[in-house]
Parts: structure tokens; sequence; C-alpha cells
């Protein structure tokens, strides 16, 4: 079987009300993020992959959040040096970003 991409990310940009106790990854710059993940890959040439915005993917209290499938790998990431670490040694380079890892026992309070 082929995928018709060979990854897809998808950046958790939902914004919530200032007063929800959860909070919200577009509080925390992640609509900024999220267009530098993707201008940067199409820089970059990165083919057979798609950078989408999504609503909440349910981990807000480590955002912002994204997911990487087919891999299934979640990061946390909070700065333009962090997603270049993602797209340089993730996408690029096939290889997790240990220090960015939102592990799967990290769950909401
Ligand atoms: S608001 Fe981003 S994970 Fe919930």
């Amino acid at each position: 079987m082929s995928l018709y991409y060979k990854s897809h990310i998808f950046c958790c940009v939902n914004k919530r009300d200032a007063s929800n106790p959860r909070g919200c990854c577009a509080s925390k710059d992640a609509e900024r993020l999220r267009n530098y993940m993707k201008d940067r890959c199409k820089a970059l040439g990165i083919k057979n992959i798609r950078v989408n915005s999504a609503g909440c993917l349910d981990r807000c209290e480590f955002g912002p959040t994204m997911v990487i499938y087919p891999e299934g790998i979640w990061y946390h990431y909070d700065s333009v040096e962090d997603a270049e670490e993602i797209i340089q040694q993730h996408i690029i380079g096939g290889k997790t970003v240990e220090r960015l890892l939102l592990p799967p026992a990290d769950t909401a309070a």
C-alpha cells in the first residue's frame, strides 16, 4: 500500500475564551508556529507531506501540540526553533525529537 502523503502533520490552532481553565494552543502562538511549519516545509521543497491546522487535539495543557501520522508521534513545541528541529530531525531525518516528545502517559488532569 502506498500512502498519499508520507507524513500528515496536524497542528492544533484551537482558540478558547481566556476564562477557560484548560487554556488553548492559540493563546500560545500556535497559529504562527503552524504557519512556520507549513511555509518552511514548502520552502525546503519537502514533498508528499501535508501540514494542516487542527482543532483541539485534547491535550491542551501541553500546547501548542501537534501529532504526526502515520507514526502517531505527538510533540509539544513553543518556538520556531522547536518547529525547525521537528522539520529537520523528524520530517527530513526520520528520527524522533525526544526532547519535544509528548509521551502517551501525559494526560490531561
Ligand atoms: S487547544 Fe490545542 S490541544 Fe486543545
